[in-house]
């Protein structure tokens, strides 16, 4: 299997002194809806600018393609559609001409089927009606779409966008999985950033796990999960008695959902079957007893023994 995103020990160190970046080793494989999740401040956008070349590593090394960046950025940013935070657009023109603007900018792209390609990339983002709109009168979700349809103008071997669905509703959150998951099925891989778990949850085969600048894990979202324990769920006509029993077993994050009761994965030496029986004893009827697949939220909080939450 090819890599098209591989650093070896990438690190960024700003000026101020704040480590973003350190010693990342990233592999993305051809192919993939990858994504790249961390919370607030843990290092995705600086890791992206590195690998578009828009910013310098202090240490290490990327490559796109293939090729080493920055050196090889003519050779390979053609072949790779970005989308990144604030996407840099003429206010006084119209969405459509800002892309036939990104469109004239890209010395491949026959004039004669410019319109064409326009046309096709604002209806791929649903902008099509917005089209005429100028663009400072877009709003934050309509700027996130012309930033991608920008990247769409052509086909693209690799998409790099971080966080795609900022500031779109839950609609257009749904619009672009869609899209992600078309442009995959197309051959094209995809590397996105998020900060929301159930984001990469729905739309990616594989993910990278940041936290503070540091990667955590990587490799098939399944996977990632697989080794973390689920939530301990128990489905009871009597949940309260059940999430008393459950408390007084020792459990933690008990929580009660109609004739649900859920807790926090039990500790590795907690058999689940005396847990139930535990349950029975104290007359609690068990209609359903389980632990449940674990999340990527539940493998981040074993990871990092942290909430998914931004660091300082
Ligand atoms: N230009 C800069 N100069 C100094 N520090 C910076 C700069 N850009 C980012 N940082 C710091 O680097 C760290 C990583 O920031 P970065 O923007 O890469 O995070 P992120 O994962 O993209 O966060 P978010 O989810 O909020 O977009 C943060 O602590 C941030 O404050
Ligand atoms: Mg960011």
């Amino acid at each position: 299997m090819t890599t098209v995103i591989e650093t070896r020990g990438l690190t960024k160190r700003y000026r101020g002194g704040q480590l973003a970046v350190d010693r990342l080793d990233l592999a993305v494989p051809a192919g993939t809806v990858f994504g790249f999740l961390g919370p607030n401040g843990s290092g995705k956008t600086t890791t992206i600018r590195m690998l578009l070349g828009l910013i310098e590593p202090t240490a290490g090394s990327a490559t796109l393609l293939g090729q080493r960046m920055p050196r090889a950025a003519r050779a390979v940013l053609p072949e790779v559609g970005a989308l990144i935070e604030g996407p840099a657009l003429y206010g006084y023109l119209s969405g459509r001409d800002n892309l036939v603007r990104y469109d004239s900018a890209d010395p491949t792209a026959d004039p004669r089927t410019r319109r064409a390609r326009v046309a096709t990339a604002l209806d791929r983002v649903g902008l099509t009606a917005a089209g005429s709109k100028k663009a400072k009168a877009y709003s934050l979700g309509m700027k996130q779409r012309l930033g991608l349809a920008a990247a769409l103008l052509r086909p693209r071997r690799l998409l790099v966008l971080d966080e795609p669905t900022n500031g779109l509703d839950p609609q257009g959150m749904r619009e672009i999985r869609t899209l992600v998951r078309e442009l995959a099925a197309d051959g094209t891989t995809v590397f996105l950033s998020s900060h929301l778990l159930d984001e990469i949850e729905q739309v990616c085969t594989h993910a990278a796990v940041m936290a503070q600048g540091r990667l955590i894990t990587q490799g098939p979202v399944a996977e990632l999960a697989a080794g973390t324990r689920g939530r301990l769920a128990v489905v009871t006509p009597d949940p309260a008695d059940a999430a008393r029993v459950l408390k007084e077993l020792g459990l933690t994050g008990v929580v009660v959902a109609e004739d649900k009761v859920s807790a926090d994965p039990p500790p590795p030496d907690a058999d689940p079957a005396d847990l139930n029986a535990a349950l029975v004893r104290a007359g609690v009827r068990v209609r359903a007893f389980g632990v449940e697949r674990a999340s990527l939220e539940d493998a981040f909080v074993a990871l990092t023994g942290e909430g998914f939450d931004v660091a300082g």
